[in-house]
């Protein structure tokens, strides 16, 4: 019986390259995306692949559009193997200038997207009690934080705690679905133009930050990581069940160094000391 996988965002970056690995291996695949073109590009080179194959559009801000994405996806190849919870938006610059409507738009998308992908499907494979994977992207900036990203982060430390909570109760219920997370840094995508994507029901934006987008440009240009590559890590991850997966190097350097901070901070506040640490 050929396995399926399901997976948001698929028309570009990371999503279209889970896309053509799990159809590597061998899997049916359901593509979804809010860009019909992006889409209809996954699904050609789904094609080319020889993998069943078919698409979806489908904002996943929307628990509507989502849930008919799982409509779909049990009505054409009657189960679900691997969930990819992994459309994605940012907006960046300081947290004082982000607008009601960029926290609208981006919890929308990071946070609610997965929430809505998680509440359409796992009830369903939760029935079906067949072994199931569910595959968040978060991002770096969910495990650590940096100037310039603030509605960002806080949306992806979102995702990475409902990840671990939804890995808790899946295994309060003995339930055969695993979980992971993926965390990566920068990397080569279209993520920095985001708001091709932005609904006109979000439409008050903070005013650009040049700065902010040219650093992540070049973060993203000097990455040895490829969008290939985080499929190709978060395939192996699932098989061997890994939870966090984290492709970039840097990133265990950033976390030991938020957690060494919170750390020093709760034993000086224990001890009593009248420290200022700079940092
Ligand atoms: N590229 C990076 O540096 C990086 C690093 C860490 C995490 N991520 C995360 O990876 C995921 C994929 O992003 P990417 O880098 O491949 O970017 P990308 O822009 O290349 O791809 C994201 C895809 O999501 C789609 N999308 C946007 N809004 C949507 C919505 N409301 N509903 C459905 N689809 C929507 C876009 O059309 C696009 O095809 C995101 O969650 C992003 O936050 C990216």
């Amino acid at each position: 019986m050929t396995r399926v996988a399901v997976i948001t965002g698929a028309g570009s970056g990371i999503g279209r390259a889970l896309s053509l690995a799990c159809a590597r291996r061998g899997m049916a695949v359901v593509a979804a995306d809010i860009e019909a073109t992006a889409l209809q590009q996954t699904l050609a080179l789904l094609q080319a692949l020889g993998a069943p194959c078919t698409g979806e559009v489908c904002d996943v801000g929307s628990e509507k559009q989502v849930q008919a994405l799982a409509d779909l996806s049990w009505s054409t190849y009657g189960r679900v193997d691997w969930l990819f919870n992994n459309a994605g938006v940012a907006v960046l610059g300081p947290v004082w200038e982000a607008t009601t409507d960029d926290w609208s738009w981006v919890m929308g998308v990071n946070l609610m997207g997965v929430a809505h992908g998680v509440r359409a499907f796992v009830p369903r494979m939760l029935e079906a009690g067949a072994p199931a994977h569910v595959i968040n992207t978060a991002s770096a900036a969910g495990l650590a934080t940096l100037a310039g990203s603030g509605v960002y982060c806080a949306s992806k430390h979102a995702v990475v705690a409902m990840s671990e909570c939804l890995q808790h109760d899946l295994r309060a219920v003995h339930a055969p679905i695993g979980v992971s997370v993926i965390c990566p840094s920068l990397l080569p995508s279209r993520i920095d133009d985001s708001a091709r994507n932005r609904p006109p029901q979000w439409a008050q934006a903070a005013a650009t930050a040049p700065a902010y987008y040219e650093r992540v440009r070049r973060g993203m240009e000097a990455s040895t990581v490829t969008a290939d590559d985080v499929a190709a890590m978060t395939l192996k991850a699932i098989e061997r069940g890994g939870f966090y997966i984290t492709p970039h190097d840097q990133t265990w350097t950033s976390v030991e160094r938020r957690m060494r901070a919170i750390g020093e901070d709760h034993q000086h506040g224990r001890s009593g000391e009248d420290q200022h640490v700079e940092r």
